[in-house]
């Protein structure tokens, strides 16, 4: 699993580690949530370093990163990318589509085609928690694509 989030806030900024702050401990609980460890998963954003003021990044900062971006995915070969919040998956399949409407499908990104699925963003969450339900939606259904991914992958889907 590789999950992709907008840019580093203060927090990010000062260890020199994505999601670390509040946002990042709620993204820890719904990774644990999935039974998995946060060692288990790559997190990574689509901006490296903090827009100031913590503004939402501009189209020519994350053209910027686009390459480190794509270059860490593929490292990493993730499995899936989960597309944390509207900022990142709005710049990952550069639409601008509202991330209501990008839920509940599978895209993909990158040169290898890496299938990618979208949520929201635990900040969001922690300003609107009646919206975790759909969040825990996306990740029951991400982690019922990984199990099949991976079947496919050992062979072991159908002929
Ligand atoms: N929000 C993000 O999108 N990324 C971080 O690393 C922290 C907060």
């Amino acid at each position: 699993w590789m999950f992709i989030g907008e840019a580093p806030g203060a927090e990010e900024d000062k260890q020199g580690e994505p999601f670390v702050g509040r946002a990042g401990q709620l993204l820890t609980a719904m990774i644990r949530a999935l039974g998995l460890r946060r060692e288990d998963v790559f997190i990574a954003n689509v901006l490296k370093c903090r827009p100031p003021g913590n503004r939402d990044p501009r189209p020519g900062e994350a053209a910027s990163c686009r390459g480190y971006l794509e270059r860490q995915v593929a490292l990493v070969d993730p499995t899936l990318v989960v597309a944390v919040g509207r900022i990142a998956a709005q710049s990952l399949l550069a639409t601008e589509t509202p991330l209501a409407k990008l839920r509940g499908k599978v895209h993909s990104f990158g040169a290898r085609s890496w299938p990618l699925v979208v949520t929201y963003h635990p900040a969001y969450l922690l300003r609107s928690p009646g919206e975790k339900r759909k969040a825990w939606q996306d990740l029951l259904h991400a982690q019922q694509l990984v199990a099949r991914l991976q079947q496919e992958s050992s062979g072991g889907g159908r002929a």
